[in-house]
C-alpha cells in the first residue's frame, strides 16, 4: 500500500489577498474552495447524507451500473480525480480499469489524507498520489516520478464544475484538456429540475447547508484574524432562472462592520455575501460548453430521473 501526498496549498498571504479581492467585489464573493477547511469537508460529507441532496446517491448508482462500459470507452490509464472529497465515487472505476495508480486533487488536506487512506485499504494494489492544491487554474500535474509515463483519464464528479461561473468553467475545461494531455474526461453534472427541489437540496431542513456556509466565516475569522459574527447573517439559497443556477449567500441581518484580512468591511442590512453557485447544465448547455473548450461529448449516461448525467469528453481534435 503506497500513499504519496504533495502539498501545494495556497499560502496564508495568497489567502489574505484573495479575501481582500473578493470582499471588494459587488456583490461580495470569494472562491468556493474557501468553504473547504477540515470542518467544511466534514459538513459537506453530512450534506451528502441529507434526504434533499439526491445528487450523490444518483451519481454513485450511475457509476456502479456503468463502470465497465466507461472503462471500455476510456481505455486504461492513470485516473486523475479533481476534488475527491470523501472518495465515495471512484471505487467502481478503479476496479473496472484495474488501475495500479491513482491521483487525487483536493484543496482540503485532511479530506485528501482521509480519502486516500480509505481508498488504499480498499485497493491495496493501487499506488495513491494526493495533491493538495487549488485545481481551478491548474494546467499541469506537479513533476513526480509516480505520475510520469501514464495516459491520463480525468474524473470530475459531484457537479463541482457548477461551482464555477461559465467563464471559469470554460477556463477549467481548457486547462483540464492540457493537463490530461490527450486523455478523456469523465464529468458528472447535475441538470435543471423543479426550482423548489433544487432550493431544498441546498437549504436542507436539518440546516447542514446553512452551517456549511457559516463555517466560511468561522474559518476566515480564525485564519485571517476576523470578527465576522455568523449569527448576524442569514443563509439563503435561491434559484436564478436566467443563469440556470442556485445562488447561495449569507445575507447581513443588520448594518454592521466586519474586520477581516486587515481591513474593515461595511455591510448594510440585506447585503449578500455570495458563498457559492451551483450552475445546472442541461444536455444542450453541457455540449455547448464542452465544444467551446475544445472537447466533444463521446457518450452520456443519464440517471432514470433525468436529474444528473455522466459525460465522457474526448479532445475534439
Ligand atoms: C462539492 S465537493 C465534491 C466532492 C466529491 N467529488 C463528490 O462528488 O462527492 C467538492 C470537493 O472539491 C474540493 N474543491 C473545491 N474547490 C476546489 C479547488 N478549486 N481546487 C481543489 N479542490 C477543490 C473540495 O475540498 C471538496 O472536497
Amino acid at each position: 500500500m503506497s500513499i504519496t501526498l504533495i502539498d501545494l496549498h495556497p499560502s496564508p498571504a495568497d489567502l489574505q489577498q484573495l479575501v481582500q479581492e473578493g470582499l471588494r467585489r459587488s456583490p461580495r464573493q470569494l472562491p468556493a474552495w474557501l468553504l473547504y477547511n477540515d470542518e467544511g469537508s466534514r459538513l459537506f460529507a453530512e450534506i451528502c447524507r441529507q434526504p434533499e441532496y439526491t445528487l450523490t446517491n444518483r451519481e454513485i448508482t450511475l457509476l456502479e451500473l456503468h463502470a465497465d462500459a466507461i472503462a471500455a470507452a476510456t481505455g486504461p490509464g492513470l485516473v486523475v480525480e479533481f476534488g475527491i472529497g470523501n472518495a465515495r465515487k471512484v471505487d467502481p472505476l478503479l476496479t473496472a480499469l484495474g488501475s495500479n495508480i491513482f491521483a487525487a486533487l483536493d484543496i482540503s488536506y485532511s479530506a485528501l489524507e482521509e480519502a486516500l487512506s480509505g481508498l488504499a485499504a480498499r485497493h491495496p494494489n493501487t499506488a495513491m498520489v494526493g495533491i493538495c492544491c487549488d485545481h481551478s487554474s491548474m494546467k499541469e500535474l506537479p513533476a513526480h516520478p509516480a505520475l510520469e509515463g501514464h495516459r491520463r483519464i480525468g474524473f470530475f464528479p459531484g457537479s463541482s464544475l457548477g461551482n464555477f461561473t461559465p467563464e471559469e468553467a470554460l477556463a477549467f475545461l481548457r486547462n483540464a484538456r492540457q493537463l490530461l494531455a490527450g486523455g478523456p474526461l469523465l464529468l458528472g453534472l447535475d441538470q435543471p429540475r423543479a426550482p423548489a427541489l433544487m432550493e431544498a437540496a441546498y437549504d436542507d431542513a436539518a440546516g447542514v447547508s446553512a452551517a456549511f456556509a457559516r463555517n466560511l466565516l468561522q474559518r476566515l475569522n480564525r485564519d485571517l484574524q476576523g470578527d465576522a459574527d455568523p449569527k448576524q447573517f442569514r443563509y439563503r439559497a435561491r434559484w436564478q432562472a436566467q443563469q440556470q443556477r442556485i445562488e447561495m449567500a449569507l445575507v447581513s441581518t443588520q448594518d454592521q462592520i466586519v474586520h477581516l484580512a486587515g481591513e474593515a468591511w461595511f455591510f448594510r442590512n440585506g447585503d449578500a455575501w455570495i458563498t457559492e453557485y451551483s450552475v445546472k447544465y442541461s444536455p444542450k448547455a453541457a455540449a455547448e460548453l464542452a465544444t467551446q473548450a475544445g472537447w466533444r461529448i463521446e457518450r452520456r449516461w443519464e440517471d432514470p430521473h433525468q436529474q444528473m448525467a455522466l459525460h465522457l469528453l474526448l479532445p475534439a481534435d
